[in-house]
């Protein structure tokens, strides 16, 4: 290997986790864990995890997948609330693991100011009867 590419394979650490390398999957909306923008509510999302445990035996140090809403957004359950895909989470975690690789959940409580309410958004907003009917999903997404 070119010597000006070795320190990618150096190991490295975020407080007392050591990841093996320097290689780092960023997240992607899209590719989350939790399938939590889907009509069938939150649930581990086998075909996201076939792809991370593929990137992971592939040599990448560290996945992160894309952000994980602490609530579902059309039915407004929180991810607590499904123990199954948390157990679903161990079993893949442990075949991770196997690979070296290290992988991190990225928990939001909310869109924040990424997702704030957009012009197009605002009069359904501010009518009480659109408002009623938008405010389960914008309310999930911004947890207002
Ligand atoms: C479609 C898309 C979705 C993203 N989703 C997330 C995310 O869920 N969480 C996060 O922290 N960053 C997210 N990012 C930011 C990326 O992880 C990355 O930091 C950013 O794209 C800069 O890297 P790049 O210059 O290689 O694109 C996203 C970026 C893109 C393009």
């Amino acid at each position: 290997m070119d010597q000006k590419y070795e320190a990618l394979f150096t190991p490295w650490k975020i407080g007392n986790v050591e990841i093996k390398n320097r290689i780092v999957m960023c997240p992607m909306g899209g590719t989350s864990l939790f399938g939590w923008f889907e009509l069938t509510g939150c649930h581990f999302d086998k075909e996201a995890a076939k792809l991370f445990l593929e990137r992971a035996k592939n040599n990448v140090g560290l996945i992160i997948p894309g952000i994980a809403p602490l609530r579902d957004t059309f039915w407004g359950k929180w991810l607590w609330q499904n123990p199954k895909m948390f157990e679903e989470l161990k079993v893949f975690m442990d075949e991770i693991h196997k690979t070296g690789a290290k992988l991190f959940i990225q928990l939001t409580a909310g869109m924040g100011r990424s997702w704030a309410i957009t012009e197009l958004v605002a009069p359904l907003h501010k009518n009480k009867f659109t408002r009623a009917l938008v405010k389960p999903i914008i309310g999930n997404l911004l947890l207002i």
